[in-house]
């Protein structure tokens, strides 16, 4: 997909500032600081329209772009910052699951994970939720730049096995700094957005 208009539309607290004009969307879940806002910047080459930050738990609501008036990327707030206190936690946790399970308009999760580790339990248990609700998922494993080459599909078997990954769901290998896997996602995301 060729990007050619990308924009900020709202950092939303509720469903009532969610927008209204029906677009697909594109949601990103992973836990804090691999790399979801980095990700979205890649898609559309743009350097910062998503905020990054080395500090994890800088996005804190659900921020949406809006791309081609296309379709929207939706970005969550990180999961498994200890720093974040838990009433916070769990304010974030009641948004994005009512999000997850009522929003008619989401096309697609990202499960968005860190190809240098094994899964994090909060991983596992984000990937079994929303399998749990048939929520189409595609696994994004990141930072692969961070990799040699020689090693990538031994952290991709590792991932897919611990997270015990169905076949019939997408697996990409991503990176933000060199753009490996980007076409392969837009075309998943294009398809699963019905583009
Ligand atoms: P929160 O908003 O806190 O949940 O974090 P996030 O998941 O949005 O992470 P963010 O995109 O802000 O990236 C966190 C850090 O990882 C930043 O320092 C990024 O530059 C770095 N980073 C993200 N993706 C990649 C990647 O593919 N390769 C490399 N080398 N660094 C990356
Ligand atoms: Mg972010």
């Amino acid at each position: 997909m060729k990007v050619t208009q990308a924009e900020f539309v709202i950092s939303a607290v509720g469903p009532d500032q969610y927008p209204v004009d029906a677009l697909p969307e594109i949601a990103l879940a992973g836990r804090s600081n691999v790399g979801k806002s980095s990700l979205i910047n890649r898609m559309i080459n743009r350097k910062n329209l998503a905020r990054t930050s080395s500090t994890p738990g800088k996005t804190q609501h659900l921020n949406y772009y809006r791309i081609n008036e296309e379709l929207y990327f939706v970005d969550f707030p990180g999961y498994g910052y200890a720093k974040v206190s838990k009433t916070q936690r769990q304010v974030w946790g009641k948004m994005i699951e009512k999000y997850l399970l009522e929003r008619e308009t989401l096309k697609l999760a990202l499960l968005v994970v860190d190809l240098r580790h094994p899964p994090t339990k909060d991983d596992e248990l984000m990937y079994d939720w929303l399998k749990h609700y048939d929520i189409p998922v595609c696994v994004v494993a990141t930072k692969a730049d961070k990799i040699p080459k020689t090693r990538w599909q031994k952290h991709v078997k590792q991932m897919k096995d611990a997270l015990l990954l169905r076949k019939t769901d997408a697996f990409i290998m991503f990176s933000s700094e060199t753009g490996v896997g980007r076409d392969e996602l837009w075309a998943h995301i294009a398809s699963a957005a019905g583009l």
